[in-house]
């Protein structure tokens, strides 16, 4: 029964992976901006859903996921005030070291996130290359300044 038990929890710790696991135990403004992260990851999954076929383009939507970036991404720099980095945050103390850097990154991505909604609302055709311009601006900062680079 014990090892049942262990087996459940082994599985289900590969399946949520430690970012999950981290989630959990946060408090305050570290919680505050994971929550802020997993906002626009869903908001990445529904673009990133038309962007594969997988559901039927949405221009409205896929507008509504990309204002959704756009304000988030404007919020990262006052979420990561000195001192928050440590278990059980996955920010690196390279966003403090670095953080003219972090925070070119955070308004890399603001800007990517305007260039889609305005490619959305307009002739869609380029929607597909602006919404790479998001996942690179998400990439890039998570290059340097995330622990976990699952997402
Ligand atoms: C300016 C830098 C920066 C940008 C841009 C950025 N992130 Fe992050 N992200 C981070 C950092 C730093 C962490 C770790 C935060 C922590 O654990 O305290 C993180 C954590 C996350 C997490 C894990 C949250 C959790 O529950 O632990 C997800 C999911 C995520 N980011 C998704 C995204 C997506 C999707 C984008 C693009 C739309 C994005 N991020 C853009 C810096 C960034």
């Amino acid at each position: 029964m014990i090892s049942k038990l262990a087996q459940i929890a082994a599985i289900s710790v590969l399946l949520c992976g430690t970012a999950a696991i981290a989630h959990e135990e946060a408090t305050g403004v570290v919680k505050e901006r994971m929550d802020l992260m997993d906002t626009q990851k869903d908001a990445m999954k529904i673009l990133g859903g038309m962007a594969k076929g997988e559901v039927p383009f949405d221009a409205a939507k896929a507008a509504a996921a990309a204002h959704e970036i756009e304000t988030t991404a404007a919020k990262v720099p006052d979420l990561f005030p000195e001192g928050t980095g440590g278990h059980p945050s996955e920010a690196k103390p390279e966003v403090w070291t670095q953080w003219d850097k972090f925070t070119d990154d955070a308004e890399a991505l603001t800007k990517a996130a305007t260039a889609l909604k305005v490619a959305l609302e307009g002739d869609a055709s380029e929607w597909k290359a602006k919404f790479k311009g998001v996942v690179d601006a998400c990439k890039t900062c998570h290059k340097t300044f995330r622990a976990e680079k699952k997402d």
